[in-house]
């Protein structure tokens, strides 16, 4: 396979083409296909067409398969490691996570190994006069990091938030026994990411519940002011989906949050899979 690598117009992101994800890889392509997602953050091929069980081993490559919560109650019939994410209901019963990631965040932030990254397959995309709907939003922690003030560079290295499970509000509410799956785990507010070595900001709105040896107010004040500035807009590319889509981005150099601008009967269907990650040092 020959593989071009077309970067964005955004400070992140880039289309993969020349590559069929549904014919087997060799180990040169993949190399290439991870330099591309380590360079730049989110990469996306394309008119696939792939099987779940494609879905996963591809996913694979990149690490061991992560489970999701919520996969538990919605996943691919056949394929555990797929989550379903929709709007979509059967017998007036959903048949995925509907809402999900509205708000911007970095996946399972929460747990003791976060994610290294996560990839979406578009399978239905809901449209208006033909313009495409349910676009995916990524912001650019490492951007976001490098243009902070230098003061606030220095008084923010080094610290550590809690991050908490059941602080974001979730369109399906996790159980109590979920909860309790999850106990808060602190991780660094500024990361240095594995494969590339440079620095990115990992603070949330509700996932991250304080920092560690600052006052309540003063953390929440904080938190508020970093998890606006990611997302500025010089910091974000948008996703506009086509059927066909593979997506994937990486956990620690991106925040993302669905827009959610559609409802029945207009459906979005995707396919997700996440890989393993490391702790965040
Ligand atoms: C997610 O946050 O995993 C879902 C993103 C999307 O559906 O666009």
């Amino acid at each position: 396979m020959s593989v071009e690598i077309i970067p964005t117009d955004a400070v992140l992101g880039a289309e993969i083409r020349g590559v069929d994800l549904a014919r087997p890889l060799d180990y040169a392509t993949f190399c290439e296909i991870e330099r591309a997602f380590n360079a730049h953050a989110v990469i996306f091929f394309r008119d696939q067409r792939i099987t779940p069980p494609q879905q996963v081993a591809f996913t694979r490559r990149f690490g061991e398969i992560e489970f999701n919560v919520f996969g538990e109650r919605w996943s691919v019939p056949g394929s555990p490691e797929i989550v379903v994410v929709s709007n979509a209901t059967e017998d007036d019963r959903p048949i995925g996570v509907r809402r999900a990631g509205e708000n911007w965040h970095s996946d399972m932030c929460y747990t003791a190994r976060p994610p290294r990254g996560t990839m979406l397959y578009a399978l239905e995309i809901p449209d208006l006069f033909g313009l495409a709907l349910g676009d995916t939003e990524f912001a650019s922690a490492a951007e976001a990091w490098d243009a902070l003030p230098q003061p606030i560079k220095q008084r923010i290295d080094g610290r550590r938030a809690v991050f908490d499970f059941s602080g974001r509000k979730r369109a399906f509410p996790p159980t109590r026994a979920e909860i309790d799956r999850f106990p808060p785990v602190r991780h660094p507010i500024v990361r240095t990411h594995p494969q590339t070595g440079r620095k990115c900001l990992y603070v949330m709105r509700d996932d991250c519940t304080g920092i560690e040896g600052m006052e309540a107010e003063e953390a929440e004040a904080l938190i508020a002011a970093l998890a606006d500035h990611i997302v500025k807009p010089a910091f974000i590319y948008r996703h506009q989906w086509r059927r066909g889509d593979l997506l994937m981005w990486d956990n620690c150099t991106v925040q993302h949050r669905a827009v959610q601008d559609y409802d029945l009967p207009r459906r979005r269907l995707m396919h997700r899979t996440t890989m393993g990650g490391a702790v965040p040092m």
